[in-house]
C-alpha cells in the first residue's frame, strides 16, 4: 500500500545507512555463530518495517511531492525487517519499539510473517523502556546475552539518561544516528552558558548530558576587544562535544572513527556513531575493526 506524503522521510543517506546496519549486523552475527550467547537485536525507533523515500525530481534532489507515479516510489527495506532477514546466524530475540500506533500495526503484521521467530513488538516511549530494559539486563539476561542496539530517532528524541544505561549494559553494541544540523539549530551562538535556560536548556541536558555547556561556549575577544561568549558555527562543535561526552561513558568503547552524511543540497546533517557493548579488549577491537570498515567504505 502506498504511505501517504506526511509518513515519507530520509534521502539517500537513510539508503547507507541501512546498508551500513545490514553489513555491521552480517559481520556480527557471523563472529558470534560459534560462542556461546544468545543474540538480541533492538530496533528502539523501529518505524514500519520499510521506508518510502521522497521521489527524486529532476535536479536529483529529493522533494515531498502532492502525486507520485508509482515508477518513481523509492521502497526500501526499513531496519526491522533487515534485522529480521539476517540468516547466516539468526537473532534469537528480536524487539522492535516504536511509539506510533499504525507503524505497530504495520510492525506486528511483519513479526505474523515471522511467526516461528521470536519478534517482540512494543508500542512504547523509546528511552522509558530502553532505561527499564538496561537497568534489568543482569538480572533477566546476565552474563549469557549479547545484543546490537540500533538509535534512530528522527530527531534529539534520545535521552542522556537512556545512553547511560546501554553503556552501563556492557553487552549491547549501539549504532546511534544524531541529527548533528538539527541539534546545532538549536543552540544559539551568541550566549554565555549561564544564559541559556528553560525549556531550551532543559531540552539541551536531556540530550547532552550535565556538563556540556561550558564545552561549547567559549570566551572569545571580539572585534572591539570586548570578551564575548559565544559558540562556533556549524555542525563540527556539536560532532566533537557529543563524542566527547560519548568518550565519558562508554570511553575505549567509542568508536572514533564515525560517518558524517550530508543531505541533498551538500550540508553536513547526520552523524553515524558505534559503541561497543562489551569492555572485553579482544571484543573491542574486532567489534571496531568491523565497524570501522564499513564506515570507511565507500558507496
Ligand atoms: C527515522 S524513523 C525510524 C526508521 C526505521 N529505523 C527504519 O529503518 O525503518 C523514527 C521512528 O521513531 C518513532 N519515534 C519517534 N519518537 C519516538 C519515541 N520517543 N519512542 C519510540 N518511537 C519513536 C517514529 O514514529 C518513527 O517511526
Amino acid at each position: 500500500m502506498a504511505k501517504s506524503q506526511s509518513e515519507k522521510y530520509g534521502g539517500d543517506w537513510t539508503k547507507r545507512k541501512l546498508e551500513m546496519l545490514r553489513a555491521y549486523l552480517n559481520a556480527y552475527t557471523t563472529a558470534l555463530k560459534n560462542k556461546p550467547f544468545k543474540l538480541l537485536y533492538i530496533d528502539a525507533f523501529a518505524g514500519t518495517g520499510s521506508v518510502e523515500l521522497p521521489a527524486k525530481g529532476i535536479d536529483g534532489t529529493r522533494e515531498i511531492v502532492q502525486f507520485v507515479d508509482d515508477s518513481a516510489r523509492d521502497v526500501i527495506e526499513g531496519s526491522a525487517m533487515i534485522a529480521t532477514k539476517i540468516y547466516n546466524k539468526k537473532f534469537d530475540e528480536l524487539i522492535f519499539i516504536e511509539q506510533n500506533k499504525k507503524r505497530c500495526q504495520d510492525l506486528k503484521a511483519l513479526a505474523k510473517r515471522y511467526a516461528s521467530r521470536n519478534i517482540r513488538v512494543k508500542q512504547a516511549e523509546a528511552n522509558a523502556f530502553l532505561v527499564e530494559l538496561c537497568q534489568s539486563w543482569q538480572a533477566e539476561r546476565g552474563a549469557s546475552w549479547r545484543g546490537v542496539l540500533f538509535l534512530d530517532p528522527f530527531g534529539a528524541q534520545v535521552k542522556w539518561t537512556t545512553i547511560e544505561s546501554i553503556a552501563n549494559t556492557k553487552a549491547m553494541d549501539m549504532w546511534i544516528w544524531i541529527p548533528v544540523s538539527g541539534l546545532s539549530r538549536m543552540l544559539p551562538v551568541d550566549k554565555k552558558p549561564e544564559d541559556i535556560s528553560g525549556t531550551l536548556a532543559q531540552t539541551l541536558d536531556k540530550v547532552f548530558g550535565g556538563a556540556h555547556r561550558e564545552k561549547f561556549y567559549k570566551i572569545q575577544i571580539d572585534l572591539f576587544q570586548e570578551p564575548r561568549s559565544s559558540r562556533a558555527r556549524g555542525v563540527e562543535m556539536i560532532r566533537t562535544v557529543y563524542k566527547d561526552q560519548l568518550w565519558d561513558v562508554f570511553g575505549a568503547r567509542l568508536l572514533k572513527d564515525s560517518r558524517l552524511f550530508y543531505n541533498d543540497k551538500g550540508s553536513p546533517s547526520f552523524e553515524f556513531v558505534f559503541c561497543t557493548g562489551s569492555e572485553n579488549e579482544k571484543a573491542i577491537t574486532l567489534a571496531h575493526k568491523i565497524a570501522s570498515h564499513i564506515i570507511k567504505a565507500k558507496e
